[in-house]
């Protein structure tokens, strides 16, 4: 081999191996002469934009890659001293347009290449693909924002449970003090109704303390084996002796073979409770409730289920009903904690309420929980199913 073609094979080898270089790498790879004519392409380059190289080089001008305007900008910017000396651009963030016509965030940084006198004889840039970044970045930044809001409530809880918990002691203080002036006042005094109005407000405030001081409590309640229909019997036998459920019909149909369910009585009981209230409260004093309980063997799951007639709740509202707060009633009427204590106390026993409606015709909510593994169904007649 003659010096000559020694010499004419390396450098073949050695543009064979840039090219390989180049068309290898996962960024885009882009030269274009002065005049914006494409003669590197590479693979990179073809599947951020989605045009192949075939299509582009000397075919497609390069200001065709770049929102209108953008272009021009970047070559400013690569003589100009100020990004990152004459003839080099820094990492900068920016849109280019695909073949599909979509604006794609990038990072880019290019340079110009010179000729030995010194002239510019070609723009050479790399691209990055910035949407996985970006879409990451997006993803943390809604991670962080639901910590920040899960924590937000956690502190919230504790500085109510604070708060209730110091009020609660002047509060007993007015009521005590109010009902012994109460019994001191002759029957005719005419101050015994102002009287009477300060220990029913005394007695509200006493109310919302308890609310918040449960819905802060964060403790694991204790799991037993719970009887459904008697926990809903004796919470039902609080209420249905008060006035505003005399209008109200309420239709029991409790299975009476129903199986223990796994759970804490108390906290169950106060779930059914306030999804009664809040039921009678909708039909405003006069309508039907019907309690169903029944098991499902299939899924090996204990289903109750509250039906009433009242006025329903409109689609908007029905992802708000279970947050903190969330009320429609007038002030001084409802807290809002209700329906969120109940989906806490549920969501401790590993489940989730659901809720059906329709305005006008009433609201359905179903609460499914599991059996208490160990113990067989309860007999009939044992339950509270036959009160
Ligand atoms: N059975 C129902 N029918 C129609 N709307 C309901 C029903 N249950 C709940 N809601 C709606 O959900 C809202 C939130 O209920 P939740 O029990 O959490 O609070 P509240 O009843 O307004 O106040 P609180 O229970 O603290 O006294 C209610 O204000 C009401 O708009
Ligand atoms: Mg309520």
């Amino acid at each position: 081999m003659t010096d000559q073609k020694r010499i004419e094979s390396e450098v073949r080898e050695a543009n064979e191996f840039f090219r390989n270089l180049i068309s290898s790498s996962v960024d885009g790879i882009i030269a274009a002469d002065m005049k914006g004519n494409i003669f590197i392409f590479n693979n990179g380059a073809e599947n951020l934009t989605g045009y192949t190289a075939e299509e582009m080089i000397d075919r497609i001008h390069i200001t065709k890659l770049y929102p209108e305007g953008v272009a021009k900008e970047i070559m400013k910017k690569l003589r100009s001293p100020e990004h990152g000396g004459v003839g080099k651009l820094n990492p900068s963030q920016l849109n280019l347009v695909s073949k599909k016509g979509e604006e794609i965030p990038f990072q880019l940084s290019a340079a110009l290449i010179y000729d030995s006198e010194g002239k510019e004889t070609a723009s050479v840039g790399i691209f990055t693909d910035l949407r996985p970044r970006l879409a990451m970045e997006r993803k943390l930044e809604q991670t962080h924002m639901q910590l920040v809001s899960s924590e937000k409530l956690a502190s919230l809880g504790k500085l109510a449970a604070g708060i209730a918990h110091e009020i609660n002691n002047p509060l007993g203080g007015i009521l005590i003090y109010a009902s012994l002036m109460l019994e001191d006042l002759p029957p005719d005094d005419d101050k015994r109704q102002d009287l009477a109005r300060i220990i029913q407000e005394a007695g509200r405030c006493k109310e919302i303390v308890k609310s918040l001081l449960e819905f802060a409590r964060q403790s694991e309640p204790r799991m037993e084996p719970v009887d459904i229909n008697l926990t809903i019997t004796e919470g039902l036998f609080f209420l249905e002796n008060q006035a505003f459920f005399h209008n109200i019909r309420i239709i029991k149909n409790l299975e009476p073979s129903l199986p223990f369910a796994r759970g804490n009585a108390s906290q169950l009981k106060q779930v059914f409770m306030n999804i009664t209230v809040n039921a009678a409260e909708a039909m405003h004093g006069s309508g039907t409730l019907t309690i169903a309980t029944s098991f499902n063997r299939g899924r090996r799951q204990i289903v109750i289920e509250f039906t009433d007639t009242g006025e329903g709740i409109p689609e908007e509202n029905l992802t708000r009903i279970f947050d903190p707060f969330f009320t429609t009633k007038a002030i001084g009427k409802g807290t809002g904690l209700g329906l969120s204590t109940a989906y806490g106390i549920i969501e401790g026993h590993g489940s989730k309420i659901e809720v059906k409606s329709k305005v006008g015709v009433g609201t359905t909510f179903t609460i499914p929980l599991a059996p208490y593994p160990e113990t067989q169904p309860i007999a009939e007649g044992h339950s509270g199913a036959a009160a």
